[in-house]
């Protein structure tokens, strides 16, 4: 099966995360650089890079996460050359099909986060059908995808607009991010050796623990999960108090 029951064997849960780590984001960078590196087109880093996320999942939610968010596709991202961008998009396509057909069996509940209208509209019902009908499962992921941390709050304050709000408070923003219903990430886990946010759940982050890694997404692996929670426990956080 698809999630709950792969072909490979599963790892088993070598550590196990507490209410202080409820949420994890994933920055999935370096797929590209992991294919130019074996000689092979940017494509075949995606298709690894999938292969990986999937991995991932099963693992989090093995340790005990309930909230998992990966960035596979930003709003700038559509840059990239077509053949790049058509290759990303038949990788959506799939995994779509195969979330809808194999939704049941998994005990996640699966979200596409980002502004979902640069998509089909086969495609958009598809991912509202997989959300609603998952909707009841313990372990939330949300899937970004022409997703960026501006233009989600730009699209709060519009639907804010629209209630006719002239005055907003926070509260009435979190209300109108596409991660309404799940708390902040506690910590954000960027690959691929850069230190940036790229436009990553920009009001999320206020105060998320950031973990940089060089390892190339393709490579990422539960042990390098097991790493990024041990630096989490590691931390103080202080929110700004003492
Ligand atoms: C991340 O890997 C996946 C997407 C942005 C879609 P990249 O494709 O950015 O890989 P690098 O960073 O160029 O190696
Ligand atoms: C961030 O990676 C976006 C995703 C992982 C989907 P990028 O590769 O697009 O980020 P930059 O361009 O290096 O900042
Ligand atoms: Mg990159």
């Amino acid at each position: 099966m698809f999630w709950s029951k792969p072909k490979k064997k599963q790892e088993t849960a070598a550590v196990r995360v507490d209410e202080r780590l409820q949420h994890i984001a994933f920055i999935m960078d370096g797929n590209g650089r992991w294919a130019k590196k074996r000689g092979m087109p940017r494509e075949y880093g995606h298709t690894h890079g999938a292969a990986t996320f999937k991995k991932i999942g099963r693992y989090c939610e093995k340790i005990g996460l309930k909230y998992m968010t990966v960035y596979a596709f930003s709003t700038e991202n559509w840059k990239r050359p077509q053949k790049e961008v058509d290759a990303i998009m038949k990788l959506f396509d799939d995994y779509i099909e195969e979330c809808f057909q194999e939704m049941e069996e998994d005990n996640v509940h699966f979200r596409f986060i980002g502004n979902l209208t640069a998509f089909p509209e086969t495609t958009q019902s598809k991912m509202e059908r997989i959300d609603r009908e998952t909707a009841h499962k313990p372990f939330l992921l949300n899937i970004a995808v022409n997703y960026g941390g501006r233009e989600e709050i730009a699209h709060a304050c519009n639907a804010l607009i629209r209630e006719g709000k002239r005055e907003v408070s926070e509260t009435d923003i979190g209300r109108h991010l596409y991660t309404l219903e799940c708390p902040d990430p506690d910590l954000i886990v960027r690959t691929g050796g850069d230190y940036r946010v790229s436009n990553f759940l920009l009001w999320q982050s206020a105060y998320a623990e950031y973990y940089f890694t060089p390892t190339l997404w393709p490579d990422y692996s539960p042990r390098d999960v097991d790493e990024a929670v041990a630096a989490f426990y590691g931390r103080k956080r202080r929110f700004g108090g003492l």
